[in-house]
């Protein structure tokens, strides 16, 4: 009688159910055990892992890998700063890898105001910065005193020279400087500009203090 039954395959073939739906049968096959026992390791691995981790947080979470990578990133950038110096970022600005580093940021971020040139001029126009391919500071020549400047900004920030750390990092603004220092020469004379913070605070002790004060605007600096 097996081979008349309608639900039955006649050569060993896949057993049918007898449900119908939309006319359609289903096969009643069991699953292959491969498949079977890749699925519970799967479960059995999700109880351990959701235990594990989400409950009693055992390894490091994405978040907690970032921050002590980040923390390390600022660390070694605080040891950076801590061995630059003048003569490092001389030799940064002999170094052709970091200066056309620099020379791209300085590209993409500085120019607007500095110049391709460095001029602070395109053509006849003056540009809003101060020239940088010239030996006169208003902040102060010194490579490290250029640096200042970069990362933190002019000290009246009304003047236009924004703080360029937080937006560039520290490695960017270091590379930038050295572009800018490989338009010079070590040793070259530096002057202070006539307007410059650091020459009216040593005026104030000298006596040509009252030359300054003689123009009114500047009385106040
Ligand atoms: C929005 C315009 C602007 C941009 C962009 C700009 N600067 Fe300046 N920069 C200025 C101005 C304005 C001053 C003069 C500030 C003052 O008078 O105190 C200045 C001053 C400086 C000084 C000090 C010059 C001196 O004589 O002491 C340096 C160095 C400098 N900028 C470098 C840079 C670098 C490097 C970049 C790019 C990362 C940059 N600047 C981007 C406007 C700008």
């Amino acid at each position: 009688m097996n081979s008349s039954s309608p639900n039955k395959s006649t050569d060993n073939g896949p057993v049918l159910r007898d449900h119908v739906y939309d006319g359609i049968q289903e096969y009643d096959q069991k699953l292959p055990n491969w498949w079977l026992f890749t699925w519970y390791i799967t479960i059995v691995w999700f109880v351990i892992a959701w235990v594990a981790y989400y409950q009693l947080h055992v390894g490091e979470s994405g978040q907690e890998k970032v921050d002590g990578q980040m923390a390390a990133i600022k660390a070694a950038q605080l040891k950076e700063m801590e061995q630059l110096s003048d003569e490092k970022l001389w030799a940064m600005s002999q170094d052709e890898k970091v200066v056309s580093a620099g020379a791209a940021t300085f590209g993409t971020t500085c120019v607007a105001c500095h110049a391709p040139d460095l001029s602070a001029h395109l053509g006849a126009v003056k540009l809003p910065g101060l020239p940088l391919n010239d030996t006169e500071w208003k902040h102060g020549g010194n490579p490290l005193q250029i640096l200042n400047i970069v990362r933190k900004g002019a000290p009246d920030i009304t003047k236009g020279m924004p703080s360029w750390e937080p937006q560039l990092g520290l490695n960017r603004v270091v590379e930038v400087v050295a572009f800018v220092l490989s338009k010079h020469k070590k040793g070259e004379p530096v002057t202070l500009a006539a307007d410059s913070p650091l020459k009216a605070g040593a005026a104030t002790t000298a006596p040509a203090a009252a030359a300054v004060s003689a123009t009114p605007p500047a009385a106040g600096k």
